[in-house]
């Protein structure tokens, strides 16, 4: 990199829209800014650079910006001096567009795979250029994106994002990911152990692994052989300090024998699967382009419980994709019942310029979507209750991550990804406690701590010195 003046201490404020994988590029976004004297703010009023790291997902969630930079514009105008940069998946399907539209309101629009380029791209803006960087750069920025400072990942807390995958070639007929992320890439295994190495030293207990097809990962590890997400989690739980690995999200046909293998053998791997099928019907997971029929589904939901046979389910459904019927969207209900999920986000479709699915016949009105939302929105809480009921009277290992909000309480996570409330000390955040569950609310289960699970590693106490 070339041409980056040094500078002198400023405030970035980041918002963040969309998935996981943002909060994770939102924080590395932070951390490339870190060495060029850009301190992070929770308040927007203070900043000299605000970025919106945007999401395209839905119309709703992309038509988000506009609004937002009108507001940012209209501070702008009452005097207020600040540089504003548009990134994300937004900012990779619409550069141009963004850039015209919002004249004089944006001065960098930049995608995801430019990130490490960021102090770069500022510099070039501060001259009065408006940056438009949407083109995917030869290098490999994880390479070039540096590390968090330890104090910043202490403060980050006990549960880390890690992206080990990014981009997808599967195209279904619905999404954009494919054209704002790109072509499926993986981080090699050397690269990611270095970054969850640090991580774990800062006093990270619980690792989520990202990708937007995470089980479609395979990596070259340091001898040269490729290897998949199974064995990558077997190498992450080699690390003392790290307790609990989770990986989100994956798609059906990528379930290799590897990671269900893995499901088997690796305490560390929590049983809890996010494994969407988008809909019950064959005709509409044909016409989405899903690669794998009803039946594919539920044969490997049976195969992972073979191997794991307390693995909780979570799921993603879109109702009212072109030609969907009143029989399809019962077979999604019908799958719903049969697999009893633990958790699973809804959505109506939302037609996306320049996918397949945005040209095809039989759009399917929004009053019709909005009634099955609702009726499959009430399934699956009902399903969520169920499951919060089911684990009542076990007891469960539980990540304390948190005081809870009453004085003497505690907040944690299940291996089920479930909120657990409990009495407890605040000298227990961080430990994995014997958890028995006595009763489940709507959204989260209550329990008594029974023994303790495990002692608190080393790493840990020395990171809650360093943070008090
Ligand atoms: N990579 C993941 C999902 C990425 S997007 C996977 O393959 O499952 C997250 C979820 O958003 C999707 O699972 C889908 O349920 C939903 N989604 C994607 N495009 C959509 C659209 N055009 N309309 C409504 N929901 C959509
Ligand atoms: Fe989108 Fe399908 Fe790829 Fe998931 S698998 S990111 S839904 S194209
Ligand atoms: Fe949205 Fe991009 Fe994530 S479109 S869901 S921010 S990959």
């Amino acid at each position: 990199m070339t041409d980056v003046p040094e500078l002198r201490p400023k405030r970035v404020f980041i918002k963040t829209y969309g998935c996981q994988m943002n909060v994770y590029d939102s924080d590395r976004m932070a951390d490339a800014l870190a060495p060029h004297g850009y301190e992070p703010t929770l308040a927007m009023d203070d900043a000299d650079l605000v970025v919106l790291n945007t999401c395209h997902i839905r119309e709703k969630a992309s038509e988000k910006v506009f609004s937002e930079l009108g507001r940012l514009g209209q501070l702008r105008a009452e005097g207020r001096h600040f540089m504003i940069g548009v990134a994300g998946c937004v900012a990779q399907a619409e550069g141009e567009e963004i850039a015209r539209r919002a004249k004089g309101r944006v001065d960098l629009v930049f995608g995801p795979q430019s990130y490490h380029r960021l102090p770069e791209l500022i510099a070039r803006a501060g001259r009065g250029e408006v940056v438009v960087e949407t083109e995917f750069p030869e290098e490999d920025k994880f390479e070039h994106l540096p590390a968090a400072r330890r104090e910043v990942t202490v403060a980050r807390g006990l549960t880390a994002f890690l992206t080990v995958q990014e981009g997808c070639d599967k195209f279904c007929s619905f999404c954009v990911v494919p054209y704002t992320r790109g072509a499926e890439t993986s981080r090699p295994v050397e690269q990611v152990l270095a970054e969850a190495r640090n991580l774990v030293d800062a006093g990270v207990r619980e690792l989520t692994l990202l990708g937007q097809n995470v089980n479609a990962w395979h990596g070259l590890d340091s001898k040269g052989r490729t290897v998949g997400l199974g064995e990558l989690c077997a190498r992450l739980a080699e690390l003392p300090g790290l307790a609990r690995i989770r990986y989100t999200t994956s798609h059906p046909s990528d379930m290799t024998d590897e990671l269900l293998e893995a499901h088997r053998d690796n305490p560390k791997l929590m049983p809890y699967l996010h494994l969407p099928v988008q809909s019950g019907s064959d005709a509409i997971l044909k016409a989405m382009n899903r690669r794998h029929s009803r039946a594919d589904y539920l044969r490997i939901i049976e195969r992972i419980k073979a191997a794991r046979p307390d693995m909780a389910m979570s799921g993603d459904f879109i109702v009212g994709f072109p030609g969907e019927t009143d029989a399809d969207f019962a077979e999604t209900l019908s799958i719903v019942r049969e697999v009893g999920y633990a958790s699973a986000y809804t959505f109506k479709y939302s037609v996306r310029p320049g996918t397949p699915g945005a040209t095809m016949s039989d759009q399917v009105p929004e009053a019709v979507k909005a009634e099955r939302l609702a009726e499959l929105n009430e399934l699956i809480s009902a399903g969520i209750r169920d499951f919060g009921r089911s684990v009542v009277g076990r007891t469960l290992d539980v990540l304390i991550e948190k005081p809870g909000r009453q004085p003497g309480q505690l907040g944690g996570r299940s291996p089920y990804l479930q909120a657990v409330h409990m009495a407890g000390p605040e000298r227990l955040i961080g430990s994995v406690q014997q958890v028995e569950i006595v009763s489940a609310r709507n959204n989260s289960i209550e329990g008594k701590i029974v023994t303790p699970a495990e002692p608190r590693t080393a790493s840990f106490i020395e990171s809650q010195v360093a943070l008090a």
